[in-house]
């Protein structure tokens, strides 16, 4: 049976530059690659909700020039590859916090929502500066602003990702046996699936497999 929603942590990258003695920004080059295949294999098996971990809210600890080369590479991809998403009928979205991102990185996130928006086949979240424990977080405060009672219903439907069953299926690459903060409230009853293949190398058939 074809999972209704895959969720992705991609580990790896950094691992796999360093095996080639590349700098870590190489690394997340080759991912996007990587990326961009797990999405057209997902759209074409029948896949309706793909949500990936690009960008941990922790992630903001690492070294600044990779923090910069993850931030162009994220405007680089965008513009690049969201006019394929949309003749492919990919809606993509963004999920976490955006308020720490830059003008020009907000922007083009915008943009490729909003151009995407109408698209039915894929739905292709990107969890950017997410946390599980910010997701949470962040619902919890929406409904105590809105003097809401806060219950487990409550909670869900402000969560992010309300709008899409959980995730069926979680999948980690890079061999680490770990969540890292990722969906901690949808992915309660995910099937979890570790790889130990780096995500650089995580390719269609790693996928169907
Ligand atoms: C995952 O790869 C991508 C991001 C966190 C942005 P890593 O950069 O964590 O790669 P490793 O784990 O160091 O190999
Ligand atoms: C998880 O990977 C986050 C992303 C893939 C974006 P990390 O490499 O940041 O997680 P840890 O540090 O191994 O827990
Ligand atoms: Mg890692």
């Amino acid at each position: 049976m074809i999972p209704h929603h895959i969720a992705i942590v991609m580990d790896g990258n950094g691992r796999w530059a360093k095996r080639r003695f590349l700098p870590r920004v190489a690394g997340h080059k080759k991912g996007v690659d990587a990326l961009r295949a797990c999405v057209r294999r997902c759209g074409d098996i029948g896949v309706r909700v793909l949500t990936v971990f690009a960008f941990s809210s922790e992630n903001w600890n690492r070294p600044p020039d990779e923090v910069s080369g993850l931030m162009e590479l994220l405007a680089l991809a965008l513009a690049r590859e969201v006019p394929q998403l949309q003749a492919e009928g990919v809606r993509i979205r963004f999920i976490g916090n955006r308020s720490a991102l830059s003008d020009k990185v907000r922007a083009g996130l915008e943009q490729a929502e909003a151009l995407t928006a109408g698209n039915q086949r894929l739905l292709f979240n990107v969890c950017f500066n997410y946390g599980g424990r910010w997701d949470i977080a962040q619902a919890a405060a929406s409904l105590a602003a809105r003097g809401e009672p806060i219950t487990e219903h409550s909670l869900d439907r402000a969560m992010s990702l309300a709008d899409v069953p959980d995730p069926d299926l979680l999948i980690r690459t890079g061999g680490e046996m770990r969540i890292s903060n990722f969906l901690l409230w949808q992915a309660a009853y995910s099937e979890l699936y570790f790889s130990d293949r780096l995500w650089p190398d995580f390719d269609a058939a790693a996928l169907d497999e």
